[in-house]
């Protein structure tokens, strides 16, 4: 037997062979035994897929979707990128949390070429705002159903803008058809509407001024406080005071501009407190800097908490949208600079603590008011040389311009702000100006006319400013238009005799359809 295999004997092979037998036991108990699995290595993370992706079948996903099957092909070649996608590319309404709140924020921005990002962006964009626009239906959903979707489509659209996943400008169009929005409040006509107003002018007295409050005049009509807006391609949402603080929870409101913004403030005071006295709203002032300077008849403004959702809701004072500083500090009559592409300072200090911002100016552009306050044209920090600009209607639309395209610069840096430019709001004087007899004595609402059909603002300064911008427009100069009954007329208590007041409003009226379209869009 010798040389038989390369010299091993019988004895030999033979425990080579129960050797190899008891390890091809040994390895194929192992591979059931999840003791002994532990010691294995992890497995390949391919393996952990789902079956309908390995198995090229139906996913067995309740709620399958294109852009998920777009997305598995992502996930195969990187599975453990599979949560932030999710998270970020999840269509709001399919298994989204109740609490917008807990929407988590996507760790990261998903790291495909710019171009692409903004493509599906884009079309996550026409899906949502498909959606939300046959979702929106206040008849078919309850409040809180609609509610807390469009919320947590908007808290995801916030989250790309802050990613840089929509541009500014996209949020804006986009923000508003989350909301079933896609539609122009300024075209629409007057109904009368018995359930209005939102509050009584005699009774609204903690933030309603006097001078506005024509039920406390000797004005005896009051048809002009009947009426509602109903645009043309859509239904204005019902303001509802609690839903605005719900969406309004620990978040400040503010109004920035001349007269007409603070009627449109103490409007919407009086509108969210139903006109009923409320001995628990804070004044926090203090926080805003706004405190009455020394010899002064009132502060710049005011600032109100509502401490049981910690709402706040501010007017700031500043006519002309822009800087305003004193030449000569030392001189009580000193001339001011009027930085016409500088914005106001209060906004560029407290920018960051305001969630909804309306600006408005307009009535102090002229000739009369700029020198009375000794006001002085400055642009680039030195005194106005442009011709154009000197000119009140350039610098005006100057000065829009240069606000409107400062506070969108800021939008990407202040994800929390949604901001809205008013449009003029319409005079009405009628054989002369203010101070030269200038009346308006008409008192039957809708004698002038009752319906808006253009789509274009008659503010063209305004509407051009906001072009390409994510500031919205809160276009109310033609629905103001027709409604000339609508001011304080010869009734004002504090217009000297024949003096009128064709300008500003009486509250409750005109300016509470304007909240209700800024409601409607927050
Ligand atoms: C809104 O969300 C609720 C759950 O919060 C869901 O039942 C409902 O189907 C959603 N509606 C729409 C239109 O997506
Ligand atoms: C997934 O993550 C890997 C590394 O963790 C990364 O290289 C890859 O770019 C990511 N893919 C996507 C689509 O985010
Ligand atoms: C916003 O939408 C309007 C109409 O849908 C469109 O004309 C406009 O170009 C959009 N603006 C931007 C910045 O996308
Ligand atoms: C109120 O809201 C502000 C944000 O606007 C927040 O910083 C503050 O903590 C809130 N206060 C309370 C008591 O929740
Ligand atoms: C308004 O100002 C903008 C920006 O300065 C300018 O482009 C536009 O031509 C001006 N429009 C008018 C009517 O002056």
């Amino acid at each position: 037997m010798k040389g038989l295999f390369y010299g091993l004997r019988g004895k030999e092979i033979s425990l080579i062979l129960i050797v190899l037998t008891c390890t091809t036991i040994l390895i194929w108990a192992w591979d059931r035994t999840p003791l002994l699995a532990t010691f294995l290595p992890p497995k390949n993370r391919l393996l952990q897929l789902p079956q309908d992706i390995l198995s090229g079948g139906p996913p067995t996903r309740s709620t399958p979707i294109d852009s998920e099957i777009h997305v598995n092909k992502e996930i195969a070649t990187f599975p453990e990128n599979e949560t932030v996608y999710h998270q970020e590319g999840r269509p709001f309404n399919i298994a989204a949390p109740t609490d917008p709140e807990s929407v988590p924020a996507p760790a990261q921005k998903k790291e495909i070429p710019p171009g692409v990002a903004d493509k599906e962006a884009k079309q996550e964009q026409t899906f949502e705002a498909e959606k939300s626009s046959t979702a929106e239906n206040p008849t078919i959903l309850t409040e809180s159903e609609g509610y807390n979707n469009l919320t947590s489509g908007k808290k995801k659209l916030e989250q790309e803008r802050s990613a840089g996943i929509v541009s500014p400008a996209d949020f804006a169009n986009i923000s508003s058809s989350a909301r079933g929005k896609a539609c122009n409040y300024a075209k629409g006509k007057w109904v009368v509407e018995d359930s209005r107003p939102w509050y009584s002018g005699s009774t609204c007295k903690q933030w309603l001024s006097s001078m506005w409050a024509c039920q406390l005049m000797q004005r005896k009509d009051f048809a002009y406080e009947k009426l509602r807006w109903q645009p043309k391609d859509c239904e204005l949402e019902e303001f509802e005071a609690a839903k605005f603080f719900r969406r309004m929870q620990d978040k400040t409101l503010a109004f920035v501009g001349d007269s007409l913004g603070r009627q449109q403030f103490q409007s919407l005071m009086c509108m969210v407190t139903g006109g009923e006295e409320r001995p628990d709203v804070i004044d926090v002032g203090k926080e805003f800097g706004l405190v009455k300077p020394r010899g002064a008849i009132r502060p710049n403004g005011w600032a109100y908490r509502f401490p049981s959702t910690n709402t706040t809701i501010l007017y700031y004072w500043s006519a002309c949208l822009c800087d305003l500083e004193p030449l000569d500090i030392t001189n009580r009559a000193t001339e001011y600079a009027m930085h016409l592409d500088r914005p106001p300072a209060f906004l560029r200090q407290y920018l960051h603590k305001i969630d909804v911002l309306v600006l408005n100016t307009g009535h102090h552009w002229n000739r009369g008011k700029l020198n009375a306050n000794r006001w002085v044209m400055h642009v680039g920090g030195v005194p106005n040389k442009n011709r154009k600009i000197a000119e009140i209607g350039g610098a005006k639309n100057f000065t829009i311009h240069s606000i409107v395209s400062w506070v969108n610069s800021q939008l990407l840096s202040h994800p929390q702000l949604r901001a809205f430019y008013r449009s003029i709001s319409p005079r009405h004087f009628v054989n002369g100006d203010w101070n030269t007899g200038g009346s308006c004595d008409n008192t039957t609402p809708m004698s002038i006319g009752k319906e808006v059909l253009q789509d274009e603002s008659s503010d063209y300064s305004a509407g051009s400013a906001v072009k390409g911008t994510g500031v919205k427009l809160l276009d109310i100069t033609s629905l103001s238009q027709v409604r000339d009954e609508g001011h304080i007329s010869r009734y004002s208590i504090t217009a000297s005799r024949g003096v009128q007041d064709c300008l500003h409003w009486c509250l409750p009226g005109v300016p509470d359809t304007w909240n209700e379209i800024l409601f409607a869009q927050i």
